[in-house]
């Protein structure tokens, strides 16, 4: 069983936009700017937004963070992003989700200028995505790609089942892998909470993705022999550790290990690439090679 490291290919990513950023640096050009929205104090978020902002300065980028109360009204938010769209000073944004109960997000994350939505949630990029237009790919999915092509899984002809249909995750990973290139040209299955008989479906996939939300749901009677195994869950479940907790995927690591002929673990698979993409988008939108 291969073991898809995420770590390693996260570290090699970084160092190619690395080398990008001090081209830049060195050629008098302006460093990259991201800014990040927090609204309110959700501390997973908090968590989501500091590693990314620690993320930026590791390779060179500038960041900055817009921290704004957990009661902000929609329209208060909305004149803020219109603020963000217009300053020349950052390249890209990020809003981060969740947003409170009383924050319609599909409303706010339409108001974001495509050319600055570095996250790539904006229908705009989603539509241009979906065309194999030039565009910003959302960070879970890119960082899914990144590792398929780093270990040349190949995906061609492949059926591949994506079980959830977040619009974060699996709906685009589901759209990627079907469109006509490399990592791609898979016939895809997308599986979610209505589909009836979901082991039948998850043991014909030659690639199996799951973005499910269930500490360790799918163990190996759900697998092919030979399956390549992508684990997009991060649950914190209890345990006896000092922490009292432990993170686990969506898949039960021990139970498929050995029927599997790859898998991205939990932690240190797919989590350590989810930033990579909002840095690439933001040295792309800086470099203007999109928009
Ligand atoms: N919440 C969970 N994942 C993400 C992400 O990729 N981007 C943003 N903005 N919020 C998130």
């Amino acid at each position: 069983m291969l073991l898809l490291d995420g770590k390693k290919v996260s570290d090699y990513e970084l160092s190619k936009l690395e080398i990008e950023i001090n081209k830049i640096k060195q050629s008098g050009g302006r460093v990259p700017h991201l800014a990040a929205v927090l609204v309110g104090n959700n501390p997973a978020s908090v968590a989501y937004v500091n590693s990314k902002i620690k993320a930026c300065a590791r390779i060179g980028l500038t960041s900055s963070l817009v921290s704004l109360p957990e009661t902000i009204s929609e329209i208060e938010l909305t004149q803020k992003i219109n603020e963000l769209n217009d300053d020349a000073s950052l390249d890209g944004y990020i809003v981060q989700l969740p947003l409170p109960k009383h924050i319609n997000e599909q409303f706010i994350l339409d108001k974001i200028a495509p050319e600055k939505d570095v996250d790539g949630f904006h229908p705009v990029n989603i539509g241009r995505m979906t065309l194999s237009l030039p565009c910003y790919l959302p960070a879970t999915p890119m960082g899914i790609i990144k590792i398929l092509e780093y270990y040349k899984i190949e995906t061609e002809g492949k059926h591949c089942v994506v079980v959830g249909r977040s619009h974060i995750v699996g709906t685009p990973i589901s759209i990627l892998l079907s469109r006509n290139e490399y990592p791609g040209n898979c016939t895809v299955t997308i599986a979610h909470s209505k589909t009836t008989d979901l082991k039948s479906i998850c043991r014909q996939a030659d690639i199996l993705i799951v973005a499910l939300g269930r500490p360790e749901f799918i163990d190996d009677s759900y697998i092919k022999e030979g399956c390549v195994v992508i684990d997009v869950g991060i649950n914190r479940v209890e345990d006896t550790s000092t922490k009292g907790y432990k993170i686990v995927g969506d898949v039960n690591f021990t139970s498929v290990k050995n029927k599997c002929s790859a898998i991205t673990p939990v932690p240190g698979g797919v989590g350590p690439m989810t930033i990579i993409s909002l840095l690439e988008n933001t040295l792309r939108a800086n470099l203007k090679q999109i928009y």
